[in-house]
């Protein structure tokens, strides 16, 4: 089985990405062994739609993961079959749901992101905007994060830099509106140049 592919065209206001699967759908939940979930702190997952195996026992994992201390989060990204398939039994065990704005609304069903984030009461939902920046809600609050004004060339990547400027956030013990300035950062800085990392923030970028 050949090694998963994406090529992505990107222009200035869209992007098309095409996968060629390979590997990336062979990931099992069985792979995930208690023994690799011990040595670690937190489990994120991305690009769900792209793993139906996985997608079929994640909420099992993330209950395991839960069980030994872990924390958890997922982005599904897009859903390219359009099906958006119910998330329902995993978001139930997901501490931190991180869409963009239209996979929100695929995922929910809803009209606008405040009904989106009421339907998920028990998780902290991340709402990625693009140059608008990020809006998260918890149980107790929410807050909102501009976009950080930069020379956009190219936003391959922006997600998951945004997703790991929160994580790396939290995991280092800031609050929700400080990891949301993190994200924001994070995801901002990396659309300074072609591909998904060459132009990364450093911990020197970041907010204090
Ligand atoms: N045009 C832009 N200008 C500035 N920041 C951007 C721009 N596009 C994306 N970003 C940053 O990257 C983050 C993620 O981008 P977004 O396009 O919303 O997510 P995704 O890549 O998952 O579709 C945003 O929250 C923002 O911080
Ligand atoms: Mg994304």
């Amino acid at each position: 089985m050949p090694t998963g592919l994406t090529v992505i065209l990107s222009e200035p206001h869209d992007r098309a990405m095409l996968t060629l699967p390979g590997t990336i759908s062979a990931l099992r939940p069985g792979d995930v062994s208690d023994e690799l979930l011990v040595r670690a702190r937190h489990v994120h997952v991305a690009s769900l739609y792209l793993q139906p195996g996985l997608a079929a026992g994640l909420s099992e994992v993330f209950e395991r993961a839960h069980r030994v201390g872990l924390t958890t989060s997922l982005d599904t990204n897009w859903d390219p079959s359009g099906k958006w398939e119910s998330l329902s039994g995993i978001l139930e065990h997901t501490d931190v749901f991180l869409p963009n704005a239209a996979e929100l609304l695929a995922v929910t069903g809803a009209s606008s992101p405040e009904e989106a984030a009421a339907k998920l009461p028990g998780t902290t939902v991340v709402m990625k905007d693009g140059a608008r920046g990020a809006q998260a809600w918890w149980p107790e609050g929410s807050c909102a994060a501009p976009g950080v004004e930069v020379d956009v060339v190219d936003t391959t990547g922006a997600g998951d830099s945004f997703n790991a400027g929160f994580l790396a956030a939290r995991l280092s013990g800031h609050d929700l509106p400080s990891a949301l300035r993190w994200a924001v950062t994070a995801g901002s800085l990396s659309t300074r140049a072609a591909g998904g990392t060459a132009a990364q923030a450093t911990r020197a970028d970041l907010p204090a």
